[in-house]
Protein backbone atom coordinates (compact mmCIF):
# COMPACT_ATOMS: atom_id res chain seq x y z
CA UNK A 1 0.00 0.00 0.00
CA UNK A 2 3.01 2.58 0.48
CA UNK A 3 3.58 2.48 -2.87
CA UNK A 4 0.26 4.01 -3.24
CA UNK A 5 1.34 6.79 -1.21
CA UNK A 6 2.71 9.36 -3.77
CA UNK A 7 0.66 8.88 -6.72
CA UNK A 8 -2.57 9.65 -3.81
CA UNK A 9 -0.70 12.56 -2.65
CA UNK A 10 -0.33 14.20 -6.59
CA UNK A 11 -4.43 12.83 -6.80
CA UNK A 12 -5.52 14.49 -3.47
CA UNK A 13 -3.31 17.53 -4.70
CA UNK A 14 -4.65 17.64 -7.97
CA UNK A 15 -8.39 17.37 -6.10
CA UNK A 16 -7.99 20.63 -3.69
CA UNK A 17 -6.48 22.93 -6.99
CA UNK A 18 -9.61 21.64 -9.08
CA UNK A 19 -7.14 20.25 -11.86
CA UNK A 20 -8.16 17.01 -11.51
CA UNK A 21 -10.11 15.60 -14.45
CA UNK A 22 -13.09 13.65 -13.85
CA UNK A 23 -14.96 11.38 -16.38
CA UNK A 24 -18.97 10.34 -15.49
CA UNK A 25 -19.79 7.30 -17.45
CA UNK A 26 -23.57 7.68 -17.79
CA UNK A 27 -24.92 11.01 -18.58
CA UNK A 28 -28.55 10.26 -17.63
CA UNK A 29 -30.73 11.87 -15.03
CA UNK A 30 -28.21 10.97 -12.54
CA UNK A 31 -24.83 11.40 -14.27
CA UNK A 32 -25.76 15.11 -15.76
CA UNK A 33 -26.54 17.01 -12.66
CA UNK A 34 -23.35 15.32 -11.03
CA UNK A 35 -21.17 16.39 -14.08
CA UNK A 36 -23.26 19.20 -13.72
CA UNK A 37 -22.21 19.93 -10.05
CA UNK A 38 -18.40 19.26 -10.73
CA UNK A 39 -17.72 21.65 -13.31
CA UNK A 40 -19.64 24.04 -11.55
CA UNK A 41 -17.30 23.21 -8.95
CA UNK A 42 -14.61 24.19 -10.84
CA UNK A 43 -13.02 20.82 -12.48
CA UNK A 44 -12.83 19.62 -16.15
CA UNK A 45 -15.87 17.19 -16.92
CA UNK A 46 -16.05 14.60 -19.60
CA UNK A 47 -18.69 12.65 -19.84
CA UNK A 48 -18.56 9.16 -21.26
CA UNK A 49 -21.88 8.18 -23.14
CA UNK A 50 -23.13 5.45 -25.33
CA UNK A 51 -26.11 7.68 -26.62
CA UNK A 52 -24.84 10.00 -29.36
CA UNK A 53 -27.98 12.01 -29.10
CA UNK A 54 -26.90 13.07 -25.18
CA UNK A 55 -23.35 13.74 -26.71
CA UNK A 56 -24.57 16.11 -29.34
CA UNK A 57 -27.13 17.58 -26.86
CA UNK A 58 -23.98 18.34 -24.26
CA UNK A 59 -22.19 20.38 -27.08
CA UNK A 60 -25.04 22.40 -28.76
CA UNK A 61 -25.74 23.14 -24.11
CA UNK A 62 -28.82 21.26 -24.83
CA UNK A 63 -30.96 19.98 -21.86
CA UNK A 64 -32.50 16.33 -22.23
CA UNK A 65 -33.69 16.12 -18.76
CA UNK A 66 -36.77 17.90 -17.67
CA UNK A 67 -35.16 19.25 -14.03
CA UNK A 68 -32.16 20.48 -15.66
CA UNK A 69 -32.39 23.49 -17.14
CA UNK A 70 -30.22 24.76 -20.96
CA UNK A 71 -28.89 27.49 -19.31
CA UNK A 72 -26.30 26.52 -16.97
CA UNK A 73 -25.57 23.44 -19.24
CA UNK A 74 -24.53 25.93 -21.81
CA UNK A 75 -22.27 27.87 -19.60
CA UNK A 76 -20.46 25.42 -19.18
CA UNK A 77 -20.43 23.52 -22.51
CA UNK A 78 -19.43 26.85 -24.18
CA UNK A 79 -16.54 26.69 -21.89
CA UNK A 80 -15.04 23.62 -22.25
CA UNK A 81 -15.85 22.77 -19.03
CA UNK A 82 -18.36 20.12 -19.48
CA UNK A 83 -17.68 18.04 -23.06
CA UNK A 84 -19.00 14.50 -23.90
CA UNK A 85 -17.91 11.68 -25.78
CA UNK A 86 -18.43 8.50 -26.87
CA UNK A 87 -14.75 7.42 -27.22
CA UNK A 88 -13.83 5.84 -23.94
CA UNK A 89 -9.84 5.68 -25.01
CA UNK A 90 -9.71 9.32 -23.18
CA UNK A 91 -10.18 7.66 -20.03
CA UNK A 92 -6.64 7.83 -20.05
CA UNK A 93 -6.71 11.40 -19.57
CA UNK A 94 -8.73 11.36 -16.60
CA UNK A 95 -7.91 11.21 -13.00
CA UNK A 96 -11.32 10.54 -11.51
CA UNK A 97 -14.22 8.13 -13.08
CA UNK A 98 -17.95 8.48 -11.64
CA UNK A 99 -19.81 5.25 -13.29
CA UNK A 100 -23.79 5.90 -13.28
CA UNK A 101 -25.15 3.27 -15.96
CA UNK A 102 -28.86 1.53 -15.55
CA UNK A 103 -29.19 -1.26 -13.22
CA UNK A 104 -32.75 -2.31 -14.59
CA UNK A 105 -34.16 -6.42 -13.37
CA UNK A 106 -33.88 -9.01 -15.80
CA UNK A 107 -36.91 -10.66 -17.68
CA UNK A 108 -36.76 -13.23 -14.80
CA UNK A 109 -36.86 -9.96 -11.97
CA UNK A 110 -32.84 -10.70 -11.24
CA UNK A 111 -30.55 -7.86 -11.07
CA UNK A 112 -29.41 -6.56 -14.84
CA UNK A 113 -25.39 -6.37 -14.07
CA UNK A 114 -24.77 -6.15 -17.96
CA UNK A 115 -24.23 -1.98 -18.03
CA UNK A 116 -22.09 -2.24 -14.92
CA UNK A 117 -19.89 -5.10 -16.70
CA UNK A 118 -19.94 -3.12 -20.23
CA UNK A 119 -19.11 -0.16 -18.43
CA UNK A 120 -15.91 -1.75 -16.73
CA UNK A 121 -14.63 -3.47 -19.95
CA UNK A 122 -14.83 -0.70 -22.24
CA UNK A 123 -12.62 1.22 -18.57
CA UNK A 124 -10.51 -1.38 -18.50
CA UNK A 125 -8.02 -1.32 -21.61
CA UNK A 126 -7.41 2.53 -20.75
CA UNK A 127 -7.01 2.66 -16.75
CA UNK A 128 -4.01 3.95 -15.62
CA UNK A 129 -1.99 3.96 -11.83
CA UNK A 130 -3.30 6.03 -9.56
CA UNK A 131 -6.96 6.24 -10.96
CA UNK A 132 -9.65 6.87 -8.83
CA UNK A 133 -12.70 4.96 -9.71
CA UNK A 134 -16.26 5.03 -7.96
CA UNK A 135 -19.41 3.05 -8.56
CA UNK A 136 -22.84 5.08 -8.62
CA UNK A 137 -25.30 3.27 -9.83
CA UNK A 138 -27.68 1.60 -7.31
CA UNK A 139 -27.06 -2.28 -6.92
CA UNK A 140 -26.80 -5.18 -3.99
CA UNK A 141 -23.98 -4.99 -1.44
CA UNK A 142 -21.07 -6.51 -3.18
CA UNK A 143 -21.48 -5.21 -6.28
CA UNK A 144 -18.38 -2.83 -6.56
CA UNK A 145 -15.83 -5.26 -4.56
CA UNK A 146 -17.67 -8.87 -6.39
CA UNK A 147 -18.63 -7.20 -10.25
CA UNK A 148 -17.05 -4.13 -10.80
CA UNK A 149 -13.37 -4.75 -9.04
CA UNK A 150 -12.36 -8.05 -11.04
CA UNK A 151 -13.19 -6.76 -14.28
CA UNK A 152 -10.65 -3.26 -13.77
CA UNK A 153 -8.31 -5.81 -11.96
CA UNK A 154 -7.55 -7.25 -15.75
CA UNK A 155 -6.19 -4.66 -16.32
CA UNK A 156 -2.99 -5.76 -14.37
CA UNK A 157 -3.41 -3.06 -12.01
CA UNK A 158 -4.80 -3.97 -8.28
CA UNK A 159 -7.54 -2.05 -6.35
CA UNK A 160 -5.88 -0.41 -2.99
CA UNK A 161 -3.17 -1.05 -4.62
CA UNK A 162 -2.75 0.43 -8.24
CA UNK A 163 -5.66 2.69 -8.05
CA UNK A 164 -8.85 3.42 -5.69
CA UNK A 165 -12.40 2.33 -5.78
CA UNK A 166 -15.45 3.03 -3.92
CA UNK A 167 -18.97 3.22 -4.29
CA UNK A 168 -21.30 6.26 -3.27
CA UNK A 169 -24.86 5.84 -3.74
CA UNK A 170 -26.63 8.72 -5.96
CA UNK A 171 -29.75 10.11 -3.94
CA UNK A 172 -31.26 12.18 -6.63
CA UNK A 173 -35.07 13.40 -6.17
CA UNK A 174 -35.73 14.89 -9.88
CA UNK A 175 -38.09 17.87 -9.31
CA UNK A 176 -37.69 18.43 -5.82
CA UNK A 177 -36.77 22.08 -5.31
CA UNK A 178 -35.05 22.29 -1.95
CA UNK A 179 -32.60 19.65 -2.52
CA UNK A 180 -29.92 19.41 -5.06
CA UNK A 181 -27.03 17.08 -5.87
CA UNK A 182 -24.43 19.82 -4.15
CA UNK A 183 -26.65 20.20 -1.09
CA UNK A 184 -27.73 16.05 -0.26
CA UNK A 185 -25.30 14.32 1.66
CA UNK A 186 -23.48 11.98 0.22
CA UNK A 187 -22.54 8.37 1.23
CA UNK A 188 -19.12 7.32 0.42
CA UNK A 189 -17.78 3.64 1.13
CA UNK A 190 -14.02 2.77 -0.06
CA UNK A 191 -12.34 -0.37 -0.77
CA UNK A 192 -9.77 0.47 1.47
CA UNK A 193 -9.35 3.25 4.12
CA UNK A 194 -7.23 5.44 1.72
CA UNK A 195 -9.29 4.55 -1.13
CA UNK A 196 -12.14 6.04 0.65
CA UNK A 197 -10.09 8.82 1.77
CA UNK A 198 -9.77 9.83 -2.13
CA UNK A 199 -13.19 9.72 -2.66
CA UNK A 200 -14.33 11.74 0.31
CA UNK A 201 -11.92 14.03 -1.43
CA UNK A 202 -13.40 14.48 -4.36
CA UNK A 203 -17.31 14.82 -3.16
CA UNK A 204 -15.65 17.18 -0.50
CA UNK A 205 -14.57 19.38 -3.01
CA UNK A 206 -17.66 19.63 -5.07
CA UNK A 207 -20.56 19.03 -2.34
CA UNK A 208 -21.50 20.05 1.11
CA UNK A 209 -21.26 17.01 2.71
CA UNK A 210 -20.05 13.49 2.82
CA UNK A 211 -20.72 10.82 5.19
CA UNK A 212 -17.98 7.47 5.60
CA UNK A 213 -19.13 4.38 6.16
CA UNK A 214 -17.23 1.51 7.10
CA UNK A 215 -17.08 -0.37 3.23
CA UNK A 216 -18.40 -0.47 -0.43
CA UNK A 217 -20.75 -3.00 0.61
CA UNK A 218 -22.42 -0.92 3.77
CA UNK A 219 -22.80 1.65 1.38
CA UNK A 220 -24.21 -0.18 -1.17
CA UNK A 221 -27.19 -1.70 1.56
CA UNK A 222 -27.25 2.15 2.74
CA UNK A 223 -29.20 3.29 -0.30
CA UNK A 224 -31.46 -0.08 -0.56
CA UNK A 225 -32.65 0.79 3.00
CA UNK A 226 -33.42 3.96 1.91
CA UNK A 227 -35.48 2.62 -0.57
CA UNK A 228 -36.68 -0.01 0.93
CA UNK A 229 -37.94 1.56 4.06
CA UNK A 230 -40.14 3.61 1.19
CA UNK A 231 -41.41 0.99 -0.74
CA UNK A 232 -42.42 -1.05 2.73
CA UNK A 233 -44.16 1.91 4.02
CA UNK A 234 -45.98 2.82 0.71
CA UNK A 235 -47.28 -0.69 0.67
CA UNK A 236 -48.58 -0.40 4.16
CA UNK A 237 -50.74 2.64 3.45
CA UNK A 238 -52.24 1.10 0.53
CA UNK A 239 -53.00 -2.30 2.25
CA UNK A 240 -54.90 0.17 5.05
CA UNK A 241 -56.56 2.02 2.19
CA UNK A 242 -57.98 -1.34 1.35
CA UNK A 243 -59.41 -1.52 4.36
CA UNK A 244 -60.68 1.59 4.52
CA UNK A 245 -62.88 1.32 1.89
CA UNK A 246 -63.79 -1.65 3.19
CA UNK A 247 -64.49 0.12 6.24
CA UNK A 248 -65.89 2.86 4.78
CA UNK A 249 -63.61 5.51 6.14
CA UNK A 250 -61.38 7.98 4.39
CA UNK A 251 -57.49 7.16 4.75
CA UNK A 252 -56.32 10.42 4.15
CA UNK A 253 -57.60 11.78 7.01
CA UNK A 254 -56.26 9.10 9.04
CA UNK A 255 -52.90 10.19 7.51
CA UNK A 256 -53.23 13.87 8.12
CA UNK A 257 -54.61 13.14 11.81
CA UNK A 258 -51.60 10.66 12.59
CA UNK A 259 -49.11 12.95 11.24
CA UNK A 260 -49.69 15.63 13.56
CA UNK A 261 -47.90 13.53 15.93
CA UNK A 262 -44.62 15.40 16.94
CA UNK A 263 -42.59 12.56 16.94
CA UNK A 264 -42.31 8.97 15.41
CA UNK A 265 -44.44 9.00 12.56
CA UNK A 266 -43.74 10.19 8.92
CA UNK A 267 -46.20 10.19 6.66
CA UNK A 268 -46.76 7.73 3.19
CA UNK A 269 -49.84 7.98 0.92
CA UNK A 270 -50.87 5.50 -0.58
CA UNK A 271 -51.47 5.40 -4.73
CA UNK A 272 -51.80 3.13 -7.55
CA UNK A 273 -47.94 3.31 -9.09
CA UNK A 274 -45.27 3.29 -7.20
CA UNK A 275 -42.87 6.38 -7.98
CA UNK A 276 -40.16 6.73 -10.42
CA UNK A 277 -37.42 3.48 -11.23
CA UNK A 278 -36.13 3.11 -8.05
CA UNK A 279 -38.23 2.25 -5.27
CA UNK A 280 -40.36 -1.16 -7.87
CA UNK A 281 -36.47 -2.29 -8.23
CA UNK A 282 -34.13 -1.72 -6.27
CA UNK A 283 -35.82 -3.39 -3.12
CA UNK A 284 -35.68 -6.88 -5.40
CA UNK A 285 -31.58 -6.08 -5.92
CA UNK A 286 -31.46 -7.20 -2.00
CA UNK A 287 -33.92 -9.94 -2.10
CA UNK A 288 -31.62 -11.55 -4.89
CA UNK A 289 -28.52 -11.19 -2.93
CA UNK A 290 -29.81 -12.51 0.30
CA UNK A 291 -30.68 -15.86 -1.43
CA UNK A 292 -27.12 -16.40 -1.57
CA UNK A 293 -27.01 -16.36 2.00
CA UNK A 294 -30.13 -18.76 2.40
CA UNK A 295 -32.62 -15.95 3.76
CA UNK A 296 -35.68 -14.62 2.63
CA UNK A 297 -36.67 -10.89 2.69
CA UNK A 298 -40.51 -11.49 3.46
CA UNK A 299 -41.27 -7.75 4.17
CA UNK A 300 -39.68 -6.69 0.72
CA UNK A 301 -41.50 -9.56 -1.07
CA UNK A 302 -44.74 -8.79 0.69
CA UNK A 303 -44.00 -4.78 0.11
CA UNK A 304 -44.08 -6.10 -4.06
CA UNK A 305 -47.32 -8.13 -3.59
CA UNK A 306 -49.40 -5.48 -1.61
CA UNK A 307 -48.03 -2.54 -4.41
CA UNK A 308 -48.76 -4.68 -7.43
N1 LIG B 1 -33.09 8.48 -11.61
C1 LIG B 1 -33.01 8.57 -10.30
O1 LIG B 1 -33.73 9.35 -9.68
C2 LIG B 1 -32.01 7.74 -9.53
C3 LIG B 1 -31.82 8.04 -8.18
C4 LIG B 1 -30.87 7.32 -7.46
C5 LIG B 1 -30.16 6.30 -8.07
N2 LIG B 1 -30.39 6.00 -9.39
C6 LIG B 1 -29.57 4.93 -9.96
O2 LIG B 1 -28.54 5.52 -10.76
C7 LIG B 1 -28.23 4.69 -11.88
C8 LIG B 1 -28.44 5.48 -13.17
O3 LIG B 1 -29.82 5.85 -13.23
P1 LIG B 1 -30.36 6.99 -14.18
O4 LIG B 1 -31.75 7.29 -13.73
O5 LIG B 1 -29.38 8.10 -14.28
O6 LIG B 1 -30.41 6.19 -15.57
P2 LIG B 1 -30.55 6.83 -17.03
O7 LIG B 1 -31.09 5.74 -17.89
O8 LIG B 1 -31.25 8.15 -16.97
O9 LIG B 1 -29.04 7.14 -17.43
C9 LIG B 1 -28.08 6.18 -17.66
C10 LIG B 1 -27.19 6.64 -18.80
O10 LIG B 1 -26.14 5.67 -18.98
C11 LIG B 1 -25.90 5.54 -20.36
N3 LIG B 1 -25.22 4.27 -20.57
C12 LIG B 1 -25.72 3.02 -20.58
N4 LIG B 1 -24.75 2.12 -20.77
C13 LIG B 1 -23.59 2.81 -20.90
C14 LIG B 1 -22.24 2.43 -21.10
N5 LIG B 1 -21.89 1.16 -21.23
N6 LIG B 1 -21.33 3.41 -21.17
C15 LIG B 1 -21.67 4.71 -21.07
N7 LIG B 1 -22.94 5.13 -20.85
C16 LIG B 1 -23.88 4.18 -20.77
C17 LIG B 1 -27.28 5.63 -21.00
O11 LIG B 1 -27.21 5.96 -22.38
C18 LIG B 1 -27.92 6.74 -20.16
O12 LIG B 1 -27.69 8.02 -20.70
C19 LIG B 1 -29.14 3.47 -11.74
O13 LIG B 1 -28.42 2.49 -11.03
C20 LIG B 1 -30.29 3.98 -10.90
O14 LIG B 1 -30.92 2.94 -10.18
C21 LIG B 1 -31.28 6.71 -10.13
Amino acid sequence: MEAMRAPDDRLLKRISNREAAIGVVGLGYVGLPLAITFAEAGFSVLGLEVDRRKIASIESGESYINDIASEPLAKLSASGRLKATSDFSRTAELDCIIICVPTPLTLAREPDMSFIVQTGESLVPHMKRGQLFILESTSYPGTTDEVLRPILEKSGLKAGVDFHLAYSPEREDPGNKRFNTKTIPKIVGGYTPRCLEVAQALYGAALNETVAVSSTRVAELTKLLENIFRCVNIALVNELKMLCDRMDMDVWEVIQAASTKPFGFMPFLPGPGLGGHCIPIDPFYLTWKARQFEFQTKFIELAGEVNA
